[in-house]
């Protein structure tokens, strides 16, 4: 467009008072409906990487996850270790999440005892939670976030953190 063209059709585009009009925000009521396959269709909120699909149950792995199995595996008061991390995944009445198997007092490993973890080296505890029972630590143990791998099994993320509250419902 030239700058002639350019400048007739701002022209054609303000009032009477030099104000250039606008059509209104968002949708317009008379609008064509955006139709599946039109160039203009937005994908939707369950189309992205690593969004909830519809009818799952967690977030689909992006990958570099670390496959810590099926879920149906994993029994509530019964962590799993993940081989190769420092990573127990847990079942609570909530779902499935990642706790840190490494103390935070020194990073000695935490085993299971009699319901909670214990760090044998100075005999700190945890709830499965990650919570803490007792012990020198001041800090409760680290959550990682968990996906749901291609072939259905759990993903870990043993690199981000997520709050202690997240879970996974499969
Ligand atoms: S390293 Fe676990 S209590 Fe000290």
């Amino acid at each position: 467009m030239s700058c002639a063209g350019l400048a007739a059709f701002i022209a054609s585009c303000t009032d009477s008072t030099g104000v250039i009009t606008t059509g209104p925000l968002g949708d317009e009521p008379d609008a064509t409906p955006v139709q599946p396959g039109d160039p203009d269709a937005r994908p939707s909120v369950d189309a992205r990487i690593g969004a909830p699909d519809a009818g799952s149950a967690g977030p689909a792995c992006t990958g570099g996850q670390v496959d810590c199995g099926a879920a149906s595996a994993i029994a509530i008061g019964t962590p799993k270790r993940i081989s190769g991390t420092n990573v127990y995944i847990v079942r609570d009445a909530g779902g499935l999440f990642a706790v840190s198997s490494k103390c935070t007092h020194e990073g000695a490993q935490n085993n299971v005892t009699s319901g909670h973890f214990h760090c044998p080296r100075h005999s700190a505890n945890f709830n499965f939670d990650g919570s803490i029972i007792s012990g020198p630590v001041s800090r409760a143990l680290a959550h990682y976030a968990l996906c749901v791998l291609a072939n259905g099994n759990v993903g870990v993320d043993t690199v981000t953190t997520v709050a202690a509250t997240q879970r996974l419902a499969l």
